[in-house]
């Protein structure tokens, strides 16, 4: 077993972290008093209950609910700041963040509002902090192409401020190729792009996602097991696959940790990383996600070494800001 400490001392890089999906139940009720919002919800308890899911789009339809509370520049930024904490008090030394725009310009929301916020605490827990970070616009494919491209748009003038796109939302029904025009348009504008495939969905988002959007990640990724042929394409081309064992378990794509494919994945020398996805509703932060997989699956000092300076490689950050996390 591993010397104590040894996880919560590994220095992390966080790379599929949505940053809605970190609002957690104290801060969602603190929210909503401040800007005049009624929960449908009782209490914090009520609220935790209620995160009990059975698939990725109950979970959604929570996640989408709670966004409602945030409101102004300065709720993004408390909900970042709340986020970076956790960061250091985990040892995360690089964060690569998604955001929804869509889920906040639809109801109203100045794009500006949410990009001030959120990029004010990411640059001041640069300076304060010493967590480097990248910021990662998401379409959502549950909405048309037209939105995403509207959306592309609409991001021009925050174009230094963001270094990807990617893509999430409700998977199955929802195609990486419907938005092929969107990550073609993103790819122009010299965007790094990333989607969430193989969550739920099949094999064949994956290929899709690789082929179509040339992404260069693949979030989640863990169906591509069933597809001998795609392993290999994966292993090959180093293809980084950002995995969420927490979010995994809670949105039931496997039954217990015990039996998350990861073991099998760093088998056939797939680039893995391990992420938190949405810590506020999946019962953890990074450091609760290396335990969990540790508790159930018993990885070996040299595979935790392997998923960390996977991590590394398969980020955004600078060869210099590289070197450093090593
Ligand atoms: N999958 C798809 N969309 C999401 C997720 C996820 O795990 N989290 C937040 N939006
Ligand atoms: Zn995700």
């Amino acid at each position: 077993s591993l010397p104590n400490d040894f996880l919560r001392a590994l220095p992390k890089v966080e790379l599929h972290m949505h940053i809605e999906g970190s609002l957690e139940p104290e801060l969602m009720f603190r929210l909503a008093q401040r800007n005049h919002i009624e929960l449908p919800y009782d209490s914090v308890e009520a609220l935790r209950q209620a995160y009990d899911f059975s698939n990725l789009q109950s979970f959604l339809d929570l996640y989408y609910q709670g966004a409602n509370v945030l409101q102004t520049e300065q709720d993004f930024f408390d909900l970042t700041w709340a986020y970076l904490q956790r960061c250091r008090q985990q040892n995360v030394a690089h964060v690569e963040i998604f955001f929804d725009p869509q889920t906040h310009t639809d109801r109203g929301i100045p794009l500006e509002t949410v990009i001030h916020g959120l990029t004010r605490a990411l640059e001041q827990g640069e300076r304060q902090l010493g967590i480097s970070h990248g910021l990662i616009l998401c379409f959502l494919r549950h909405l048309s192409e037209e939105a995403a491209l509207d959306t592309l748009e609409q991001a021009k003038p925050f174009r230094d401020k963001i270094i990807g796109i990617g893509l999430d939302s409700s998977e199955l029904g929802h195609p990486p190729e419907k938005f092929e025009r969107a990550f073609a348009a993103a790819r122009e504008q010299g965007y790094k792009l990333v989607a969430h495939a193989g969550e739920e969905g099949p094999t064949e988002y994956i290929w899709q996602a690789l082929e179509r959007l040339k992404v260069q990640r693949i979030d989640h990724g863990v169906a591509c097991l069933e597809d001998p042929a795609l392993v290999t394409y994966l292993a090959e081309h180093q293809i980084p696959l950002t995995v969420c064992p927490n979010s995994n378990v809670r949105l039931r794509v496997f039954d217990t940790m015990a039996d998350h494919n990861l073991k099998t994945l760093l088998d056939k020398d797939l680039k893995v990383t391990l992420n938190s996805d949405d810590p506020a509703y999946f019962g953890g932060y990074m450091l609760e996600n290396y335990e969990n997989v540790q508790e159930a699956l018993n990885l070996s000092r040299a595979q935790w070494l392997q998923l960390s300076a996977n991590a590394i490689d398969a980020s955004f950050a600078s060869d210099t800001r590289k070197a450093q996390l090593y």
